[in-house]
């Protein structure tokens, strides 16, 4: 793969097709997304999430088609080598067709992007059979789909019952089909990652999904540990980032309240 030029769909493929683990991490801001791409990250996906992550929202459902394109803006501007992928947030391609095929291309023509990403199974394969005929590439996202967390009742793990599971070959078939050059499996057991990655020719990205998916994708404060108390089953901490801004804010104002800070280290004087 060429070092330090941009990515293209076609550079997904050939890490897939080569059996190499596609690496995708969620991104919302220019200077963190810089540091994801510096260390190889493939495709940075500008979540919805960023509702929880970012915008202090209980779940993605308020995220507007305007903030989500203005944080992918800020990801596409620190990032000079990954794949940068707008998630469509709840109701932005619902709607009907021609609105669909509007916003989404939103996220190529004013935010940069290199496309979108869209929940949804086998109902939404017109949708993005549309998309990929105007020329917007697709990533799918089956499973847990946590813009529909209001009709669930919550999120739960899917595909357990053969019934789920079948539905869930079918929706992957569907996206497939439709032109989708990806699919996030999210929150669904290992063997069914396991066959639906075998049964399509697209790469599968898990997040809850099991070491058998083509690439994993995290959300960056969930492996970051930012949220200090709680951790998602699928994610890891990899840091305790969260306790470590605290106690440098907490340095920092007792630094100000006992005078310690400026010393004349930060501070200017006059010729
Ligand atoms: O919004 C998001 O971050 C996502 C990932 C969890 C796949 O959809």
């Amino acid at each position: 793969m060429r070092l330090n030029q941009k990515l293209t769909i076609r550079d997904i493929q050939k890490l897939y097709h080569s059996q190499e683990k596609i690496v995708a991490l969620t991104a919302y801001d220019a200077l963190t997304a810089k540091i994801a791409d510096e260390v190889g990250v493939h495709i940075m996906l500008v979540g919805d999430s960023l509702g929880m992550t970012v915008l202090g929202y209980r779940n993605t459902i308020s995220v507007t088609l305007e903030q989500s394109l203005h944080h992918t803006s800020a990801v596409v501007r620190g990032v000079n080598r990954a794949l940068v992928i707008g998630d469509m947030p709840f109701l932005s391609f619902q709607i009907n067709s021609d609105e669909t095929v509007r916003n989404a291309g939103k996220y190529l023509q004013e935010a940069g992007a290199d496309g979108v990403k869209l929940e949804g199974g086998k109902i939404i394969a017109p949708a993005v059979s549309r998309l990929v005929d105007c020329g917007i590439p697709v990533v799918g996202h089956i499973g847990i789909l946590p813009q529909r967390v209001i009709a669930e009742g919550g999120y739960r793990v899917q595909g357990k019952n053969d019934k789920e599971a079948a539905l869930l070959c079918e929706d992957a078939e569907a996206l497939e089909n439709a032109g989708a050059f990806a699919l996030i499996l999210e929150g669904i057991p290992v063997n069914l990652a396991k066959k639906i990655t075998n049964s399509i020719d697209i790469p599968t990205i898990g997040i809850g999904a099991g070491i058998h998916c083509d690439g994993q994708i995290q959300v960056a404060h969930d492996i970051l540990g930012m949220f200090e108390d709680w951790k998602p089953k699928h994610a890891k901490h990899y840091g305790k980032l969260g306790q470590k801004v605290r106690s440098i804010f907490s340095d920092y104002a007792n630094e100000v309240k006992n005078q310690a800070f400026p010393t004349d280290d930060q501070s200017f004087n006059a010729l």
